[in-house]
């Protein structure tokens, strides 16, 4: 089993370059399964979620072409509408090519999805958006079967802006009949950038990152030879500028988007960082005494929940107490009991945790539940005394690209052992 070591107590200075989004390269990529097109996307980060994603799309009938950051995609004959549970099990952002299998041949089957351990994660708001544009489904086997006989555009009010279930229902319309309406749409940034892409290969698509999406379906998308640039990560900023904040350091982050961040920062200012925008260069610096500053998780762009755990390490040695509410995932505040191994003191009560900042966390051996929780342990274990050591690595290896070597580069005493 592989694991991070870390010796804590250096502070974070230099710079770092954030890489392009994972779950915003996931529903592009996924989205060329709706021409035949050539499609060259840029800026894809190097990740196993994104192994996974080319793993499906070639399982599907897509001839894909990886050379680092940049992947071509080409047709290769009929593609299959059957996705496999290998794959659909380890990610649960494969369910998205429902909606543009459905689209385009009337019938697509996907296992019930995996993913991060963080809750039920059900997909109800997709299967009942996909239902009012026309289909039916039934489950069987653990597999969702689903068909149309006709797709027709209509108005879809969804009952809580799912970021997956705006993103299949948006792909799903660009390319059937009439005019859909999605309204409470999510307006994440990611969603935004599949909008951008979709209309790049020729889909009509109003209302881009509010929350009513008006759609026009057309015959046909085609595809974009020229290279889509994916917008950068805004967790993996958000990572940074907590790690910045928590280590007391100095860092400049490149390829950030401001204002993709904006909850984060405000959030940040009040614990007492400083934070520049110069040149388009974000510069975070930590504050001597880190003032506590209460969080509740919201849809964009409110605090995002993929930052809570995060939060929660940066508030573990607050001056103070402080409350962290999650709203969105029931089981995100998973990454509890490892910072307690590590001399937090935290309680949870129902979806709270009250946090009474320690003066220092103490390095111990700890075990990562989910993708953030192990950003989270690793940033905790950065401000902690001594040596810490995190397995569970195969989450961290889902969505950060390079984070050791990043670290590294700031200063942190951090390394990777392998285990053979
Ligand atoms: C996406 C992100 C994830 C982020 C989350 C919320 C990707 C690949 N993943 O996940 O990192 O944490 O948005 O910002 O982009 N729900 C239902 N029924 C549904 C769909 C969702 O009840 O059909 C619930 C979920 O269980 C969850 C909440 O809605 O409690 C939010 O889910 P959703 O916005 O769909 O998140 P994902 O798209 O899965």
């Amino acid at each position: 089993m592989d694991k991070i070591v870390i010796n804590g107590g250096k502070r974070l200075r230099g710079d770092v370059k954030i890489s392009g989004s994972k779950n915003a390269a996931l529903p592009i990529l996924i989205a060329t399964l709706l021409t035949d097109g050539k499609c060259v996307i840029d800026n894809v980060p190097e990740l196993e979620d994104i192994n996974t994603v080319v793993a499906l799309l070639k399982h599907l009938g897509k001839k894909i072409k990886k050379e680092k950051n940049k992947i071509t995609i080409t047709a290769n004959g009929k593609l299959q509408t059957d996705a496999p549970y290998k794959l659909v099990s380890k990610m649960r952002a494969s369910v998205l090519v429902a909606g543009p299998l459905l689209a385009r041949f009337k019938k697509a089957e996907i296992p019930l999805p995996g993913g991060c351990a963080i809750g039920i994660r059900p997909i109800n708001i997709h299967l009942d958006g996909l239902a009012k544009l026309g289909a039916k489904y039934f489950v069987s086997g653990g597999n969702v079967k689903i068909f149309a006989k006709k797709l027709n555009g209509t108005k879809i009010i969804l009952d809580f802006p799912s970021v997956g279930a705006t993103e299949n229902l948006l792909m799903t319309a660009t390319i059937i009949k009439g005019k859909t309406v999605i309204k409470n749409a999510a307006t994440e940034p990611e969603i935004t950038d599949l909008a951008n892409f979709l209309v790049k290969i020729g889909a009509d698509i109003k209302g881009i990152g509010t929350k009513t999406l008006e759609i026009n379906g057309v015959k046909k998308l085609k595809g974009w030879p020229d290279g889509y640039e994916i917008i950068p990560d805004r967790i993996e900023t958000g990572t940074f500028i907590v790690a910045s904040s928590l280590t007391l350091g100095n860092i400049n982050i490149s390829n950030a988007i401001f204002e993709h961040n904006e909850s984060l920062i405000e959030k940040v200012k009040l614990a007492g960082a400083k934070i520049l925008m110069l040149n388009g260069i974000l510069r975070v610096v930590g504050p001597k005494k880190i003032k506590p500053v209460d969080a509740e998780t919201q849809v964009y762009p409110g605090f995002a929940t993929d930052l809570q755990p995060l939060w929660m390490a940066l508030m573990s040695i607050a001056s103070g107490k402080s409350v962290i509410t999650e709203t969105i995932f029931e089981n995100r505040l998973q990454a509890v009991a490892e910072f307690l191994k590590m001399g937090a003191d935290i309680k949870i009560k129902g979806n709270t945790a009250i946090v009474k900042g320690v003066k220092n966390l103490t390095g111990a051996k700890v075990v990562a539940s989910d993708l953030r929780a192990a950003a989270a342990l690793i940033l905790a274990g950065l401000s902690a005394k001594g040596k810490t050591e995190i397995t569970g690595l195969e989450y961290l290896d889902r969505g950060y690209e390079n984070i050791v070597r990043k670290l590294e580069k700031l200063g942190a005493d951090i390394k990777r052992v392998i285990d053979n």
